[in-house]
């Protein structure tokens, strides 16, 4: 029997009750609906609607069916639709006629805006707490490598020297920002929409003052229409993970690019690669690839729920109830390739010699923007200065030799500001010494963007919640 029988002829067609049903996925919020059902029993005892008995007699009776799906003791049915109906037929068998009053005053959609958000602010002090993980990883990481001098690249060619910790800075940056958002989305994702309703509200007086402390929201939802029908946080979540995988992808591919045999800058270890079934000699970064890829399904997440929600009139409507799979989905995601990721990360090895011979690069040239500020401290303006060291690069590449060989004669041969000091401009760790500005790469600075880094990392690590700056 439907919960909805009174005003039903006829039952409802299989092949409609099958597709209309969500508890195939939904049935991952069960806790989050007990709680809220616990909540809501208390309400409705506070505000005279139910007797102090039978408070008592629901709360335990929905206490006892949380531990019993704890233990997976509980049988779901797919004619009860959703883990909302599920819930309240599994109270109903062993409560009888009392589970009928626990649904008074509240709706499945009040009910189901509710445990997502119960669900989501749960799953992203989890995220927070991986991605914080990771950050420290950074720092440990970026700790050792504050003198290993590698090159820094745009249009994935050779430009100027950094080092390998200013590179892993990059990436806690990026990291920070993540976190920043998610404390964003956390922020509005904190507001209580029980005592919606369906969508306009009960006719009881519920006191969602109490029923906010109970669930621990910080505040209430405003709008009743609003409160069923908003998903915003849903996408906001869904945007925040692409960023997040976007980031990931970004270093996954560095490390693919990294570890192949054309760069040979870092080696993957044994327990995070694969072998070929067919080429022995083959180590191959597949799970850096498979990250890689999962980015597409999270973008796909986002994309499906933004169009569900397109065009939807207020209030709720069932086309909602898509935007779980795709969420759900999402969190499991990100947590899979955080959980990989951060161990893969930090039992890489790095080859410190090879990157600092990239960074000087063929023929010395990845010092060719030293080369030209070094003649601008002579007194030749930048343009011309290019011009000079453009044409020594040439000269370098059609002689097959390094910058650091030419005689000062040879180097005079394109401008007379040349003088003896011009080979200390040709060492790769004074270049990088010599990018002292703040953000930028050399030792003295990264130590104190370290030290900064490590600072606001243990702001986010103490409370979560707290934005990042
Ligand atoms: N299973 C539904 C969902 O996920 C719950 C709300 C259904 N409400 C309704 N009136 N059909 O969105």
């Amino acid at each position: 029997m439907k919960l909805w029988g009174g005003r039903f002829r006829e039952a409802t067609d299989g092949r409609a009750e099958k597709f209309l049903a969500s508890i195939a996925f939904d049935r991952r919020l069960y806790r989050q609906d007990i709680r809220g059902s616990i909540a809501h029993v208390r309400l409705l005892a506070r505000s005279g609607v139910i007797s102090a008995a039978e408070e008592e007699r629901l709360v335990q009776g929905l206490e006892e069916l949380l531990r019993d799906f704890e233990q997976g003791k509980v049988t779901l049915s797919e004619a009860a639709e959703d883990i909302h109906l599920n819930v309240e037929t599994l109270l109903a068998a062993r409560l009888g006629d009392l589970a009928q009053k626990l649904h008074t005053g509240r709706s499945r959609n009040d009910q189901v805006a509710l445990d997502l958000r119960l669900y989501l602010k749960e799953e992203i002090r989890a995220l927070q707490g991986m991605l914080c993980k990771l950050e420290a990883t950074l720092l440990e990481l970026a700790e050792k490598h504050i003198e290993t001098v590698m090159p820094g690249y745009t249009h994935l060619q050779r430009a100027q020297p950094v080092s390998l910790a200013h590179h892993f800075l990059a990436y806690f940056e990026m990291f920070a920002r993540d976190l920043g958002r998610l404390a964003d989305c956390y922020r509005r994702l904190d507001v209580l929409p029980l005592g919606a309703g369906a969508l306009a509200g009960p006719t009881f007086a519920l006191d969602r003052v109490y029923a906010a402390a109970q669930l621990g929201f910080a505040s209430l939802s405003e709008n009743s229409l609003d409160a069923v029908s908003d998903r915003d946080f849903v996408v906001e979540f869904l945007a925040a993970a692409s960023l997040i995988m976007m980031h990931l992808s970004r270093f996954c591919e560095e490390l693919v690019l990294w570890s192949s045999e054309e760069f040979a800058f870092i080696e993957l270890a044994d327990a995070f690669t694969t072998g070929s079934s067919m080429m022995p000699q083959k180590k191959n970064p597949d799970v850096a690839e498979l990250i890689r890829g999962k980015t597409g399904r999270v973008y796909g997440a986002l994309i499906a729920v933004l169009t569900m929600l397109k065009g939807l009139p207020l209030a709720y409507n069932k086309d909602m109830q898509e935007d779980k799979e795709p969420l759900f989905d999402t969190v499991d995601t990100l947590k899979a390739c955080l959980e990989v990721f951060v161990p893969m990360l930090a039992s890489m090895r790095v080859d410190c010699r090879r990157l600092a011979e990239s960074a000087a690069g063929r023929f010395d040239l990845g010092l060719a923007t030293d080369l030209a500020d070094y003649l601008v401290g002579k007194g030749l303006a930048f343009r011309t200065a290019h011009e000079v060291v453009g044409r020594l690069a040439a000269f370098c590449l059609e002689q097959q030799r390094a910058l650091r060989e030419l005689s000062l004669e040879e180097f005079r041969r394109f401008s007379p500001a040349f003088a003896e000091d011009v080979y200390q401009v040709l060492d790769v760790q004074a270049a990088l010494a010599r990018r002292a500005a703040y953000g930028a790469p050399a030792p003295a600075r990264v130590r104190e963007a370290l030290a900064r880094a490590r600072a606001r990392l243990g702001t986010w690590e103490d409370g979560v919640s707290r934005e990042p700056g």
